[in-house]
């Protein structure tokens, strides 16, 4: 059976088939195990000496969390009696069986694939992919300055987040404390292309000035381009007037249905005469903050997949693009049955012994 039936369950499930950042590469260290909460399940990804693996979070001896355990050569030791997991998420060791004593193949934990780019460690819960980690050059062009931020919780959902970064409108008000109190309220006409994985909006960007105090480089007049790539990667070009640029990107990567993390970073074009990256992302982290309070702050927490009762104005239009976008790439993908996803069931419901003997 499956249940595609229920709209607010289809993203989750078409979610399972691509990539999500779930913890910073600086963070996993050689022989660190970090543990996250992706699509509603608990997962861990360890850093192995011959790469990284991902699993699913719960032993299936008798469901111990593996963010306690350790790394032992390429296995995943469990904290609790020690079974050891190699990348595939076999078990290889039983130590109360005796070294060298065979293990049963169904003591076996789910792997994920795992990636690295960017500076972001992505898992994918599904073996199929329905897209690849999107192309974004300047990030990997050493010319360029590339900062990493700390991910960023946000009590609301992923659809909330996604929508708020497309949202220009929003700035005079709810960032009147950093872009500036003058900020442009009125949104002129901008140009939305659609292509086969998103969309990109084209405008021109006035001055977000405040009266009497002086615009920064950030608040300059720029083209912007704002490209999302289905389903929840989006980026902000700005191009300013003197050919200098940055680019940001931000990822909101799905813990619960109401709850996600938000893995962004900064790109900054080589010779960029403004703030020093540090103070580039201080600045960034104070609009994020501000951010968050406006989706913490929306009701429902999540965009509904049916439609919502609001009034829209022409300035909504990039929410309203990338919710048929969404809702496109929820249908065209394969119906996925409720009871696909592998469980850290128990290698031997049935008694002890026979299951892991061998
Ligand atoms: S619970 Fe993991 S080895 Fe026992
Ligand atoms: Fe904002």
């Amino acid at each position: 059976m499956d249940n595609d039936g229920d709209p607010e369950a289809r993203p989750f499930q078409v979610l399972r088939s691509t990539w999500q950042p779930v913890a910073l590469s600086r963070d996993l260290k050689a022989g660190g195990i970090i543990s996250y909460r992706l699509l509603d399940e608990d997962i861990v990804v360890a850093r192995m000496p011959s790469g990284l693996a991902a699993y699913k979070d719960g032993c299936p001896h008798r469901g111990a969390r593996f963010g306690l355990g350790k790394v032992v050569g390429d296995h995943l030791q469990c904290p609790y009696h020690g079974w050891r997991f190699d990348r595939g998420g076999q078990c290889r060791l039983i130590p109360s069986l005796g070294e060298g004593s065979a293990v049963a193949r169904s003591a076996k934990v789910a792997s994920y694939a795992v990636a690295e780019r960017y500076g972001f460690v992505w898992v994918r819960l599904e073996d199929r992919e329905a897209c690849p980690i999107p192309a974004i050059p300047e990030f990997e062009d050493p010319a360029w300055t590339y900062v990493v931020a700390e991910p960023t919780p946000f009590g609301a959902g992923f659809r909330r987040e996604i929508e708020n970064y497309l949202d220009m409108s929003h700035f005079a008000f709810a960032h009147a404390d950093t872009l500036g109190k003058a900020a442009i309220a009125l949104i002129d006409k901008y140009q939305v292309t659609e292509y086969p994985d998103g969309f990109q909006m084209d405008a021109a960007f006035p001055a977000l000035s405040t009266e009497g105090a002086a615009i920064s480089k950030l608040q300059q007049a720029h083209d912007r381009v704002q490209r999302c790539h289905m389903p929840n990667v989006t980026t902000i070009r700005q191009r300013f007037h003197d050919g200098q640029e940055r680019v940001l990107v931000h990822v909101p990567s799905p813990n619960t249905r109401t709850s996600c993390t938000v893995f962004w970073s900064i790109a900054i074009s080589p010779g960029f005469q403004g703030p020093a990256p540090d103070q580039q992302m201080a600045f960034a982290v104070r609009v994020l903050d501000e951010d968050r309070v406006m989706c913490e702050n929306q009701r429902p927490l999540e965009v509904p997949m049916r439609s919502e009762a609001c009034r829209y104005v022409p300035a909504d239009r990039l929410a309203l693009t990338y919710r048929k976008m969404f809702a496109g790439f929820c249908a065209a993908a394969p119906a996925i049955p409720a009871d696909s996803a592998p469980a850290a069931g128990c290698a031997h419901p049935s008694g002890a012994g026979a299951a892991i003997s061998g």
